[in-house]
C-alpha cells in the first residue's frame, strides 16, 4: 500500500476509534486545530507521564514548572520572537496557494537526496557483499553531481536565511526551477516575512488594554523563572527545569494532521550548565533523548539525527531527532545548545541579574543552556503511526481476513485490560464486573459484553488494548480465566487472584523507565 494511503487510513482510524477529532467539526472544523477523544487523551497523558518521569523522577537535578501561557510582552521582545519569529512565505500566482519558501527549498533538497539514495540502493543490489558505499558516494558521477547540487543549495540557503535575505531565498527557488506542487508553474510572488505569534489583548478597554501574545514556546517561561527555581530549590549547577504546556503558532502551512498544528503542546527541558561544558552536555542529552525514543521498541532504523548546518545566531550546536513517519523522516524533537543567549537577553531587557553564584568557583556568571524540546502531538503521531498495523490472517477454511491492530507499548495503551464474560448469563457478567471493580484501582479496565467474543477482541485490537480477559463456565468451577495477548493472539489460563500482579508488571511504567 502506498505510504500516502497508510497515512489517510491512520487519520480515519484515529477519528473512528475516538483518538483524534477535527476541532469544531460540526462547524466544518478549524484548520490545523484538533481535539483528542476518549482514547487520545489517555494516550497523550501516558506519553506526558513517560516524559515527565524520565526527566523529573529519574534525575535528582531536574525539577518541574508550570508557568502561565500569558507572559509580559517584553519577554517576546527579549527572546527575539517579536522581531525574528517569522517564516518566509511565498505565493504561487496561478494556484493561489501559499507556501513556506524554506520548506519548498528543503523539499527540493530532499528530492535530490532521494535520487542519491535510490542510486546507492541500486548499486548495493548489484554489487552485494563487496559494495563499498562510501567509495560509491565519492566516485559515482551522478551521485557526485547531485551531492554538489545539494551542497551548493545548502550554502546559499544558509547564508540567505542567516541574513534574512528574502530576495536571495526567492532566487534559490527561481534558479532551481522549483514548481508549485499544485499548479506545476513557477509563477511566484516575492518572498515576505510572516510573524507566527498570535496576539490578543489583556485588560478591559476602559482601563487601556495592552497587547499580549499566546506563547509560541514554553521555554521562555522556564528562562524567566530560572532564578526563582534555583534559589527556592537551592539548585546547584548543572540542573534542569522541565515543563509541559500548550504553545501556539499561526503556521502558514498547517498540514499533515497533528504534525503541524496552530495549537499544540510541548515538553521542554532547559538544562543549565557551567559555560565551557555545554558541548559535553549537548552530546549527553542527544544520547539520552535518542534512548528515550528507542526504548519504546519501534525499531532503531526508524530514527536518525539531523544535525543543523545552519545554526541560529544564539546556538553553538543543534540537532533534530527525526522519526520515519508515513510521509518520510521528519523532526519530532529538537536538542539545542542555546549558549547564554536567552538569560542574557532577559537580564538586559528586565534590568535584573540572571546570574548564578558558583560556590566552588566563588564567582557569579550567566549559565549556558542545553534545551530538549519535543511536541506532545508529534510524539503522539510517532507512536500511533508506528503502532498501526494491518495484519493479514488466514482462517481455518483458507480464506483471509485483515486484522487492524494498534501495537502500542503496554504502558502507553489507553485501556490496559478488557474484561469480557463469554455469555451474558449464568453469573458470568457478575464475575466480570467484580474483576473490573477490583482491578480498576490499578489500571484502566473496560467491561465489554456486546457482540461475539471475536468481534470484541477485534474492537480492543483496534484501540490497542494489550490484554483481554475472558470469563467462561470453567471460571465458576476453578476461578481461572483466559488472558489473550493482543500482539500474538495467544491465550493462556490464569487464576483470577494472579491477575493484578501479572498485568501490573506488564503495563508498568517502571519497566520502560528501567530501560533508560
Ligand atoms: N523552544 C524550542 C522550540 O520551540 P521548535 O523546534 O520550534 O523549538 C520544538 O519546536 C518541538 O515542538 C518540535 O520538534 C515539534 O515536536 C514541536 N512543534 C513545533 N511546532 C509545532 C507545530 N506547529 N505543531 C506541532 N508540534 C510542533
Amino acid at each position: 500500500m502506498a505510504l500516502e494511503d497508510v497515512f489517510k487510513k491512520l487519520v480515519a482510524h484515529c477519528k473512528e476509534y475516538g483518538y483524534v477529532f477535527p476541532s469544531s467539526e460540526i462547524y466544518d472544523g478549524l484548520s490545523a486545530v484538533y481535539d483528542y477523544g476518549q482514547y487520545g487523551v489517555e494516550l497523550k497523558n501516558n506519553i506526558k507521564k513517560y516524559w515527565w518521569d524520565s526527566m523529573v523522577l529519574l534525575n535528582d537535578n531536574i525539577v518541574g514548572l508550570d508557568s502561565a501561557i500569558f507572559m509580559h510582552p517584553t519577554i517576546w521582545k527579549a527572546s527575539g520572537h517579536v522581531d525574528a519569529f517569522n517564516d518566509p512565505l511565498i505565493d504561487n500566482k496561478d494556484s493561489k496557494k501559499r507556501y513556506r519558501a524554506d520548506v519548498l527549498i528543503e523539499e527540493h533538497i530532499a528530492k535530490i537526496e532521494d535520487k542519491i539514495n535510490k542510486e546507492v540502493e541500486k548499486a548495493k543490489g548489484r554489487f552485494g557483499e563487496t559494495f563499498d558505499e562510501q567509495k560509491f558516494r565519492e566516485t559515482n558521477p551522478r551521485v557526485v553531481a547531485n551531492q554538489a547540487k545539494i551542497d551548493e543549495i545548502n550554502t546559499r540557503f544558509s547564508v540567505a536565511m542567516n541574513d534574512t535575505n528574502l530576495a536571495g531565498i526567492k532566487q534559490i527557488i527561481v534558479d532551481n526551477e522549483i514548481v508549485c506542487p499544485v499548479s506545476g508553474t513557477r509563477n511566484w510572488t516575492d518572498v515576505r516575512q510572516f510573524n507566527l505569534m498570535f496576539a490578543t489583548e489583556i485588560g478591559s478597554t476602559a482601563e487601556g488594554a495592552s497587547k499580549v501574545y499566546l506563547r509560541p514556546e514554553t521555554a521562555q517561561g522556564i528562562f524567566v523563572n530560572f532564578l526563582n527555581v534555583q534559589k527556592t530549590g537551592r539548585m546547584k549547577l548543572p540542573f534542569g527545569i522541565a515543563q509541559i504546556g500548550k504553545a501556539f503558532r499561526n503556521e502558514i502551512v498547517a498540514r499533515q494532521f497533528i504534525f503541524r498544528m496552530r495549537e499544540f503542546e510541548q515538553m521542554e527541558m532547559q538544562f543549565f550548565v557551567q559555560p565551557g561544558t555545554e558541548l559535553e552536555w549537548f552530546k549527553k542529552w542527544k544520547e539520552t533523548r535518542m534512548n528515550w525514543h528507542q526504548a519504546l521498541g519501534f525499531g532503531s532504523e526508524n530514527y536518525r539525527f539531523h544535525d543543523h548546518v545552519k545554526l541560529a545566531h544564539y546556538a553553538n550546536a543543534a540537532t533534530d531527532i527525526e522519526f520515519k513517519f508515513p510521509f518520510g523522516f521528519k523532526e519530532v524533537e529538537g536538542i539545542h545548545s542555546r549558549t547564554d543567549y536567552d538569560l542574557k537577553q532577559h537580564q538586559e531587557y528586565s534590568g535584573k541579574k540572571m546570574q548564578y553564584f558558583d560556590p566552588e568557583k566563588g564567582e557569579s556568571y550567566v549559565p549556558f543552556v542545553i534545551e530538549t524540546s519535543i511536541g506532545v502531538d508529534r510524539m503522539f503521531l510517532q507512536v500511533i503511526s508506528a503502532a498501526y498495523d494491518e495484519e493479514l490472517l488466514t482462517k481455518e477454511d483458507g480464506s483471509t481476513d485483515t486484522r487492524i491492530v494498534l501495537r502500542l507499548p503496554s504502558f502507553l495503551a489507553p485501556v490496559k485490560l478488557a474484561v469480557m464474560p463469554l455469555v451474558k448469563k449464568d453469573g458470568l457478567p457478575e464475575i466480570a464486573e467484580k474483576i473490573v471493580h477490583d482491578l480498576k484501582f490499578d489500571f484502566n479496565c473496560q467491561y465489554d459484553d456486546k457482540d461475539s467474543i471475536g468481534r470484541r477482541y477485534r474492537r480492543q485490537d483496534a484501540i490497542g488494548t494489550p490484554y483481554c480477559i475472558t470469563i467462561d463456565h470453567q471460571t465458576i468451577e476453578d476461578n481461572t480465566v483466559t488472558i489473550r495477548y493482543r500482539d500474538s493472539m495467544q491465550q493462556e489460563r490464569v487464576r483470577i487472584d494472579q491477575l493484578t500482579v501479572l498485568i501490573k508488571e506488564k503495563v508498568s511504567l517502571q519497566s520502560l523507565l528501567k530501560k533508560l
